[in-house]
Parts: structure tokens; C-alpha cells; sequence
């Protein structure tokens, strides 16, 4: 395809021969920029652990923060989370449409749990933009996309905003044009009543009470909740220690590169790849009833500082 002038050779106009290229390429583990009704969003294939890696490594953000699972409608979204009354009545009048429901993960839920950044819930959202209907149609899997814009930027509502943030670094731009939303979902827990809004957004408190028909908690001017902050992330039982270059009687191993182990995160000392076994190895390395887990040191750059946040955070807890 011709790159048009003034325009980064990445990016193009959204058709069904471009849409199906996208959802091939999301599907194959590649990074995609699309359309939403809200905002622009970096599409990575939820079943894939390196993509959803890489979508971290993109927008760099500080650490793994849980990342909002795009389907079609409510029937795929089941496939992954347990759905609450609130749940039902909530996705029949808002999707597909701008709201995310943070709801409980199911047990066999195939969603790798680097997406939830290890916490038992699951944040799901089937949008109302054409062109990303018809790219989740076409890929055939659950999409993870965060905004697609480097961490502590301004969330992108043009093909042209996400072109001059991460043009270089991802595979695709799909430019729908601007979203019509241009404001992030509404994210909202409705594990429980009453259901908690823990990201304002284009779905209104008044029209969330509306229908469930009672109050909900938080809304315009509340705090939005960082799981990070939260320290509801995944903290295994087994005590930890973090830096440690051997292996002391008892322990269970998890390497990093040539220092090896019972599991070793990246054998090739990769730190995309040791984010995307982190949360899996550990879980691993927990389930072995040891002493101890000791883990071998991580170098602090790229995502390795993420690592070495949530590793942090966990021998804490
Ligand atoms: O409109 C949107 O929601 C856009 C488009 C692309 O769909 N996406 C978006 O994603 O804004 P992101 O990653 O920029 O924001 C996701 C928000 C974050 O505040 C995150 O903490 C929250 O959703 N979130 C995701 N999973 C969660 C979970 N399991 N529990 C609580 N909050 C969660
Ligand atoms: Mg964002």
C-alpha cells in the first residue's frame, strides 16, 4: 500500500481489507492501534502472553497495571468472568457501548493473568465503534487494549495522536477517525451491590442507578482507584526473597538468565519474556510448598522495574 505524504507509513484508513490485515496481525500476537468509540486503543491478542507483555513494554508504563478485555457482546464475555445480576442488566442496556464491568475472573478463565495484573477480577468492555466490532469479529479472540498512548500521556482520540506517540514502536494504525467518545469508559465494579464506579466516565452514575434501580457508590469527583495502590495484587503465601544469587537449603528457584533455577523467567535474559512468565512462574513456585522462594536479581530497566515493583510489593504482603 502507498504511504500517503505527512503521514507515518503505518498508519491506514480503515476498509475491510485493512480491518481483516489488523485482525490477522492482532491474532498472530502483533500490536494494532484501533479505534474505539472512546479512544483510540493498542489492541494485543488477551490469550497471547508476549503481546500482552509487549503492550507493556510499549506504553512503558511504571507496572502492571490491569489491562480492560474488549469482546463482542455479553455471551463471549462470559466465556471469562462470572456475571452478576448487576452484570446482566448492566451489559443489556450498555453494550455494546462505552462501559467496562470489573467482575470475578472464572476459574478456568484462559485469559493469562499478566492482563488483570494477577488479580482475581477481570475488567471487560464490547465497544460500539464499527471498526472495532468488526475487528474483534475478524481476529476471533478476546482483545486486551489499553489506551494507546505512552504512560502519562493523553489518552489518543486520532490515528494522528497515536502515530506521533508510539508510530515506530507498534505494528498497525487503524485510523477510523476521531472517536466520538474521545473520553475513556466508565469502569465500574458490579461484583457486589451497590456496584462502585472506579473510573468516570460517558456511562453516568444517574444512568448506572437507573437501571440497577438503586444507588451506586463513587461517580463524578471520587478518587480513581489504582490497583496498584490497592495491594490487592497477587501476593504468593511463600515467603520471599528477592536479589538473592544462590539457593539456600528448602528454597524454591525462579532465574533469570544465566542464573537458572526451578523456572527460570527469560533462560535469554529477556526482560519482555520475564513479564510475561512472571505472574505464572510465581504462582508455580508458590504451589511447591517450600521454605522460601528466591528469586535471582532482575535488572531494573524497561520491565524489569515493573517486575521488580510488583516483586517488591509481594514479598511485603
Ligand atoms: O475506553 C476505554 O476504556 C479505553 C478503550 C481503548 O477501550 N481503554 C482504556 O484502557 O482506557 P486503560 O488501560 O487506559 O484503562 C484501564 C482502566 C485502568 O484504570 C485500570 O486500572 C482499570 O481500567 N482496570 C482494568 N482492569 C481492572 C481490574 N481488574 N480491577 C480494577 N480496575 C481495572
Ligand atoms: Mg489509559
Amino acid at each position: 500500500m502507498p504511504a500517503v505524504l505527512g503521514i507515518a507509513p503505518n498508519v491506514r484508513r480503515a476498509s475491510a481489507g485493512t480491518i481483516a490485515d489488523a485482525a490477522r496481525r492482532i491474532a498472530k500476537g502483533g500490536l494494532v492501534a484501533i479505534p474505539t468509540e472512546t479512544v483510540y486503543g493498542l489492541a494485543a491478542n488477551a490469550l497471547d502472553e508476549r503481546a500482552l507483555a509487549r503492550v507493556f513494554a510499549v506504553k512503558g508504563r511504571p507496572e502492571f497495571n490491569p489491562l480492560i478485555i474488549h469482546v463482542l457482546d455479553a455471551a463471549e464475555a462470559k466465556k471469562f468472568a462470572v456475571f452478576t445480576s448487576a452484570a446482566e442488566r448492566l451489559t443489556e442496556v450498555f453494550w455494546p457501548g462505552p462501559l467496562t464491568l470489573v467482575l470475578a475472573r472464572r476459574p478456568d478463565c484462559p485469559i493469562p493473568l499478566l492482563a488483570n495484573a494477577g488479580l482475581p477480577s477481570i475488567a471487560l468492555r464490547a465497544p460500539a465503534h464499527p471498526v472495532a466490532k468488526a475487528v474483534l469479529k475478524a481476529a476471533s479472540v478476546p482483545v486486551a487494549a489499553p489506551s494507546a498512548n505512552s504512560s502519562g500521556a493523553l489518552s489518543p482520540t486520532t490515528a494522528q495522536h497515536v502515530a506521533a506517540d508510539l508510530g515506530g514502536k507498534i505494528d498497525l494504525i487503524l485510523d477510523g477517525g476521531p472517536c466520538p467518545i474521545g473520553l475513556e469508559s466508565t469502569v465500574v465494579d458490579a461484583r457486589k451491590s451497590p456496584a462502585r464506579i472506579l473510573r468516570p466516565g460517558a456511562v453516568t452514575q444517574k444512568q448506572l442507578e437507573a437501571v440497577l434501580g438503586e444507588p451506586v457508590a463513587g461517580g463524578k469527583g471520587s478518587k480513581i482507584e489504582s490497583p496498584g495502590q490497592l495491594d490487592r495484587h497477587y501476593a504468593p503465601r511463600t515467603r520471599l526473597r528477592l536479589n538473592a544469587r544462590a539457593r539456600k537449603p528448602g528454597e524454591v528457584r525462579i532465574g533469570f538468565g544465566a542464573i537458572g533455577g526451578d523456572f527460570n523467567l527469560s533462560a535469554r535474559g529477556d526482560l519482555t519474556e520475564a513479564a510475561a512468565n512472571f505472574f505464572a512462574m510465581l504462582r508455580l513456585a508458590d504451589a511447591k510448598g517450600a521454605k522460601a522462594i528466591s528469586i535471582a536479581p532482575i535488572p531494573n530497566k524497561g520491565l524489569g522495574a515493573a517486575i521488580n515493583d510488583r516483586l517488591r510489593r509481594a514479598a511485603k504482603g
